[in-house]
């Protein structure tokens, strides 16, 4: 079985190989003068099981993958799985206007193609993998950012709003502690108050998780309100950490004590690792094989 590495994922793929037990394949991958990409890969992987790591964020990933792809399937393997740890594009996932584009489903369709499993990190909605042509599962990173959360104290984890709960949910239930949502509320035309739907932040450590941080806006809001009501410290964390110009800047200063984020998107924030939960969901959903 071998591990084929895309460029954007060099983590996740190398301590995927090793939590798996498969070889890292040889590959080449760069860049032409003009910016188009080159791929070759050096390893024979004639009849194996190969895993396909890319995170197809930012454009120019979605293409090098299409390539890998094309040259893995040319060594006529037994199987190839697609791994993305962050797959861009989740946000449109349907049209929100006339006319639009539903980018998810376009890219997923271009990915699907001679591919027999794919697997996605946490996505932004579940629902995505039905955009794929072939079996797509999901796998989550927050049973790893708990781990990592576990020696802070953490007493009430909170979701940045009241869409997607679940996260703030698991990850308090692996901690043991507490969880909330930050609930808005109109107080004036001008005036939006937010704040914990039940439960009192002041004096307490809190941990705030969302999937993706992008602009830092979402996290920097919840991060100044928490603060103003009274934290002691505040963890901010995420699995996918885009981290857009001012982002870490802004959440910095609206008051974060520290800013977590995982290797789906690698930068000096990925501390937690998500190749663990990789390799479970490869062992549990999609080999069934005894030798992972
Ligand atoms: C929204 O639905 C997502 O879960 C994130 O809260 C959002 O994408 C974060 O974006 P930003 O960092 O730009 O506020």
């Amino acid at each position: 079985m071998f591990v084929v590495s895309g460029s954007a994922s060099r983590s996740v793929a190398t301590h995927l190989a090793r939590e798996i037990s498969a070889d890292l394949a040889d590959i080449e991958v760069r860049r032409f003068k003009d910016g188009e990409c080159y791929v070759r890969v050096r390893s024979n992987l004639e009849n194996e099981d190969v895993i396909i790591v890319q995170t197809t964020y930012p454009d120019e990933n979605i293409i090098e993958t299409i390539l890998i792809r094309d040259a893995v399937r040319d060594f006529n393997p037994n199987k190839i799985i697609l791994v993305i740890p962050y797959y861009g594009y989740a946000r449109q996932d349907r049209k929100f206007q006339d006319g639009e584009a539903v980018s998810a489903r376009a890219i997923a369709e271009i990915l699907s193609t001679d591919i027999d499993t794919v697997l996605l990190v946490d996505p932004h909605k579940d629902h995505i993998t039905e955009f794929f042509k072939t079996k797509a599962f999901v796998c989550s990173a927050i049973p790893e950012i708990a781990k990592y959360l576990m020696n802070k104290n953490v007493d009430v984890v909170l979701a940045p709003d009241k869409g997607a709960t679940w996260r703030a949910e698991k990850t308090a239930e692996i901690l043991g502690c507490k969880w909330d949502f930050l609930e808005k509320t109109r107080i004036s035309d001008e005036i939006v108050e937010i704040k914990p739907k039940n439960v009192d932040v002041s004096d307490r450590a809190i941990a705030i998780i969302d999937d993706i941080i992008s602009t830092g806006g979402t996290m920097a809001k919840a991060v100044s309100e928490i603060k103003r009501q009274g934290a002691k410290e505040i963890y901010v964390a995420c699995t996918h950490g885009l981290f857009i110009g001012e982002a870490i800047n802004k959440i910095t200063s609206a008051g974060a004590t520290e800013i977590i984020s995982t290797d789906t998107i690698e930068s000096s924030f990925s501390k937690v690792r998500v190749a663990p939960q990789i390799a479970s969901a490869l062992r549990d959903s999609i080999f069934k094989l005894n030798y992972i």
